[in-house]
């Protein structure tokens, strides 16, 4: 989900009409708006967060001093075409930032337009590695970028030895580009995807069902799932169905998985079961005393699960705090004039000519772009590329009810069982993980491979001559012996029996 910031100024004196409107500095109240669904796994938690980030911002004084912050929200109801269309109502109403909409692929959409009309969006959803600071200059991701997550896998497969992975994913931008970047990070450890898996953006149980009986029939036994909420599920409870989720199998989740697990716990007991022995990822988020006595007050607020997201937004309406203060620090003004370009597509019934440029754009994306705080989520702070500092995974294996921490994922130095703060002064990689509990209970680490059922078939030359006959020849009625041979079939009998 993406948000929208906006700053209405609510003045009597203000006209919103005319070629350019202006307020003096410090407005009374600062409107935030932001653009998601409700209903959807993130949306019920984020809307807790964000409403408690705004009290929080309005009960200190030395944040906005008197200016009150004020959020509005609005419902895109799993709608792409309303997660685009609402962010420009937003717009539309003179708003200085987004928190843009849910979805990579519409935040792609808004973050054309927001930098054209230098309004500043700000998504800790839109994790697509491709959003990148050089196209969309207007565009802040204020959480982790996806890059990272698939760069831990990579380091994870690199770990066990294993070669060669399949991706499942759909086919989006989220999941093209994810799994893009996955194949990269793989190929700087020599490792690869084998079969990329894709299913449609919306996939049926038919559609999984039948793409994972294609991957059943494949070598590889390592399927790295990049999934969406909202069906991420289904795949594991076919591939249980499907006789997938035993011993041989390595299942590895983006932190999907890892959101349902901490939103929705605890989980209905058959989708427990459909996902023992899973691998996934969650950003690391360090202790502190702060998210501490956050986690207890949220309790209060909501039944809900705390996911990583609500800390994310709580942190990210924060982030907007202090750049505004920052903004108005330097003496920035809230006001808007009209694009030349969007006023030639004056006329018709679309009305984008009220579509209007935030004169201080630029200077408030400075603002936010130069904030460097200690918030739920740790250090907010952006490197040079926009990407938030030190990127972290904890990396969870699922067991019983819940998950097992198994180790960790930092940034410069890969895997490792100590947290990254412990890690912080030893310059040595721990390159090491606890012991997994993987799919069909065992704890031996999967081979990882299979003979493939549909796979090539290997053809061997022998030579056809009467010397070595005791090494390998070949008898009158066609049949091969010999040494060579039986070595052969030796190792084949091995192979097979470890398959079993
Ligand atoms: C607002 O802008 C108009 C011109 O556009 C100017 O005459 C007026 O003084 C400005 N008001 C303030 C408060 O800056
Ligand atoms: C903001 O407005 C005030 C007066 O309303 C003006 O003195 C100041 O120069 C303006 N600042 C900017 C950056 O335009
Ligand atoms: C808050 O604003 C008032 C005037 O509105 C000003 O006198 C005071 O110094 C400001 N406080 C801070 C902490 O900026
Ligand atoms: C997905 O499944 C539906 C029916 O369940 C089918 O109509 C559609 O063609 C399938 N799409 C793909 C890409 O297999
Ligand atoms: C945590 O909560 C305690 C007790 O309510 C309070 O004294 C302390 O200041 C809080 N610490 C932080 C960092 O919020
Ligand atoms: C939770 O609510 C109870 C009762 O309203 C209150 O006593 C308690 O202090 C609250 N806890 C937190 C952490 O806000
Ligand atoms: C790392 O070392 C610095 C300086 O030696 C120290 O101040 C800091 O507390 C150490 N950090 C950790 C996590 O031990």
């Amino acid at each position: 989900m993406k948000w929208l910031l906006l700053l209405l100024i609510v003045c009597d004196a203000v006209p919103l009409q005319g070629l350019t409107t202006n307020v003096s500095a410090r407005p009374q109240v600062v409107n935030i708006g932001s653009v998601f669904t409700f209903t959807s796994l993130i949306g019920r938690v984020i809307k807790v967060a964000m409403e408690a980030a705004v009290e929080d911002v309005n009960a200190n004084p030395s944040v906005l001093n008197n200016t009150q912050l004020r959020i509005i929200m609005h419902d895109t109801k799993f709608n792409g075409f309303m997660s685009i269309m609402e962010p420009l109502r937003f717009m539309e109403s003179e708003t200085v930032a987004i928190i843009g909409p849910q979805r990579s692929t519409s935040a792609r959409v808004v973050a054309h337009v927001a930098s054209e009309l230098k309004i500043p969006i700000l998504s800790f959803t839109a994790t697509d590695p491709t959003m990148s600071p050089l196209q969309f200059p207007f565009f802040i991701r204020t959480s982790q970028n996806d890059l990272y997550q698939m760069a831990a896998i990579a380091d994870i497969v690199h770990f066990y030895g294993w070669r060669e992975v399949i991706a499942i994913y759909a086919d989006d931008d989220y999941g093209q580009n994810g799994v893009a970047a996955l194949g990269d990070k793989l190929a700087e450890k020599r490792c690869r995807i084998s079969y990329k898996a894709a299913l449609p953006p919306e996939p049926t149980r038919e559609n999984i069902t039948n793409l994972l009986i294609k991957v059943a029939l494949s070598e590889s036994r390592i399927i790295v799932v990049h999934a969406s909420f909202i069906w991420g599920l289904e795949v594991f409870n076919v591939a249980q169905y499907l006789g997938m989720m035993s011993t041989g199998y390595v299942w590895i989740a983006t932190n999907w998985l890892s959101t349902i697990i901490d939103t929705d716990s605890p989980l209905p007991l058959d989708t427990i079961n459909n996902i023992q022995g899973v691998i996934t990822l969650r950003i690391y988020t360090p202790d502190s005393v702060m998210k501490k006595n956050f986690t207890q007050r949220w309790h209060n607020l909501t039944h809900v699960g705390l996911s990583t997201y609500g800390l994310y937004a709580y942190d990210t309406v924060w982030l907007l705090a202090h750049a505004i203060d920052d903004f108005f620090r330097k003496g920035g003004n809230v006001s808007f004039s009209k694009n030349p370009i969007i006023s030639d597509l004056r006329g018709g019934n679309l009305h984008l000519d009220a579509l209007k440029v935030f004169d201080g754009g630029n200077t408030f994306l400075e603002s936010i772009l130069q904030v460097d705080r200690i918030g739920l989520t740790g250090r907010m702070k952006f490197t040079r590329d926009r990407n938030l500092v030190n990127p972290a995974f904890d990396v969870l294996n699922v067991i019983g009810t819940g998950y097992r921490t198994i180790g960790y994922w930092y940034n410069h130095l890969g895997l490792s069982v100590m947290q990254p703060d412990e890690l912080e002064n030893t310059s040595l990689s721990r390159q090491k993980l606890h012991s997994v509990v993987w799919p069909g209970q065992t704890t031996q680490n999967p081979r990882g491979w299979v003979f493939s059922n549909n796979g090539r078939h290997l053809r061997i030359g022998v030579p056809n001559r009467y010397r070595f006959e005791e090494v390998v020849s070949v008898q009158s009625n066609g049949i091969i012996t010999g040494f060579c041979v039986d070595v052969f079939v030796a190792a084949q009998l091995i192979a097979l029996c470890s398959t079993v």
